[in-house]
């Protein structure tokens, strides 16, 4: 068990470490390091670091678990609005530098491209979820309520894959898709493997 100052320091420390993938893509821009296509190299990063943050936030779950470690859901929310602060910028950096703000012209180009659709509603899905995500909003919505409403994790993490997916059958490479998708599915199968379990002790029980 930590005691509230250590989690204070962790999340201190994680804080940090979550805000260096946006100081790097900065001190990059500034140091001309951004590559021959400075939209592309911005877009593709923060659109990993999104998936990054989405896979670290899933996976408190299945960790506390296995190691008991219940500390672990203190760094759950910090973890979850990183994922969202990078699909902010990611999503920031497609209408700002592709569309130079104009929403209507964005709007055109995420019904034309599917690829761009998925990770559009993906992104929809995300905004509730942060908008919910205080202890204040927890209380008005009812635990119950707000767990269910948080599901949405679970359909945003395999639209993000089906996005990058999607966006890398363009140039036949599979390799990315396939490895994030295997860690999504993993932490996903073992959720549902815990929720049969707990289904088929639960008559024991009564
Ligand atoms: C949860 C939401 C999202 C996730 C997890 C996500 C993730 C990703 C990932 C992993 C990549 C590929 C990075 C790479 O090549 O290494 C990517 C690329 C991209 N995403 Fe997203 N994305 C999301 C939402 C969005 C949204 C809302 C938009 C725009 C409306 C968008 C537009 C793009 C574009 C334009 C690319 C780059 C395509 C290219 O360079 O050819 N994404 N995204």
């Amino acid at each position: 068990m930590l005691s509230a100052r250590q989690v204070s320091l962790v999340k201190v420390v994680i804080f940090a470490l979550g805000l260096l993938p946006m100081v790097r893509l900065v001190w990059f821009g500034f140091a001309d390091r951004l590559g021959a296509n400075p939209i592309e190299f911005i877009t593709r990063n923060t659109g990993d670091w999104t998936l990054y943050f989405l896979c670290l936030t899933l996976s408190v779950t299945p960790l506390r678990r296995m190691t008991k470690w219940n500390w672990l859901i203190r760094f759950r929310r910090m973890l979850g609005l990183f994922a969202f602060f990078y699909a902010v910028l990611h999503f920031t950096t497609f209408l700002w530098f592709d569309h130079f703000f104009d929403v209507g012209e964005m709007l055109k180009d995420v019904v034309k491209r599917p690829f761009i659709t998925v990770g559009f509603f993906a992104f929809l899905l995300f905004i509730p979820l942060a908008v919910t995500s205080t202890n204040g909003m927890v209380r008005r919505l009812g635990g119950k309520r707000w767990q269910l409403l948080h599901r949405l994790i679970y359909l945003i993490a395999p639209l993000g894959i089906l996005h990058f997916w999607w966006m890398k059958a363009g140039k036949n490479d599979f390799a990315e898709p396939i490895l994030f998708g295997g860690i999504i599915v993993v932490l996903l199968a073992l959720r549902l493997y815990w929720r049969l379990a707990q289904h088929r002790r639960e008559p024991a029980l009564r």
